[in-house]
């Protein structure tokens, strides 16, 4: 019993001092650093959105990582990684909390951002990127439930905490309209990915 305690304190310490490390630091970069050499552990959530994804057309991948869904897209016009780091040497390098933007060569049918708006400090000014040059979006985000705590978001590098509700507003307030909303990972109910049209089409 006392031990279970210690081990419950331990974790609330741990969490809280990770949470701070992601207010004072921001950007992990060392973690991403690594990231790009390994297959992410939420991959299946990349199988998800390629599934999404007509064949024939331009594809720029947003926070591309190790770029396992290269491989997961079939029959793409082209493909267009952005990250802080180059995974590979096409990869258009940026930082979205720097405001170092991809220096895009022209506008892209799809622009997929799988996993990277929770690690950005200013959500609008991604959006207006994403806006500019893509015609479509499929955007994933873990949205905050009620009784979720922001510590515990800070502690994975999350640094914005939006519901499902906020998320839709967002998405109005730069021309999408939410065509489609997925669960993408069953024991992840937090986990969804959204298919966004613009407004005019
Ligand atoms: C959770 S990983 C997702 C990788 C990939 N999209 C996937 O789903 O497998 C987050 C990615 O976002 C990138 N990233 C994090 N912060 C960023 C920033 N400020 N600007 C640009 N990319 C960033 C990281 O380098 C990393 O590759």
């Amino acid at each position: 019993m006392k031990q279970r305690i210690l081990r419950r304190l331990d974790r609330h310490v741990f969490s809280k001092w990770r949470a701070l490390l992601t207010v004072i630091r921001g950007t992990n970069v060392r973690r991403w650093a690594k990231n790009i050499h390994e297959v992410p552990t939420w991959d299946s959530r990349n199988r998800v959105i390629a599934a999404l994804v007509p064949p024939g057309i331009t594809v720029m991948d947003i926070g591309a990582g190790a770029q396992t869904m290269r491989q997961h897209l079939k029959g793409i016009a082209l493909y267009t990684p952005c990250d802080l780091f180059p995974t590979t040497p096409d990869t258009l390098i940026c930082d979205f909390n720097r405001g170092i933007l991809p220096q895009v060569p022209k506008v892209h049918d799809l622009a997929i951002c799988s996993g990277i708006l929770e690690y950005v400090v200013d959500p609008d000014s991604f959006f207006k990127f994403v806006t500019a040059w893509n015609r479509g979006i499929i955007l994933s985000y873990n949205v905050r439930l009620a009784g979720d705590s922001k510590v515990d978001r800070l502690a994975k590098d999350w640094v914005n905490h939006f519901t499902l509700e906020e998320i839709r507003e967002i998405a109005g307030q730069h021309g999408w309209r939410v065509a489609k909303e997925i669960h993408s990972n069953p024991h992840i109910p937090q986990e969804m990915v959204f298919l966004l049209e613009p407004v005019s089409a």
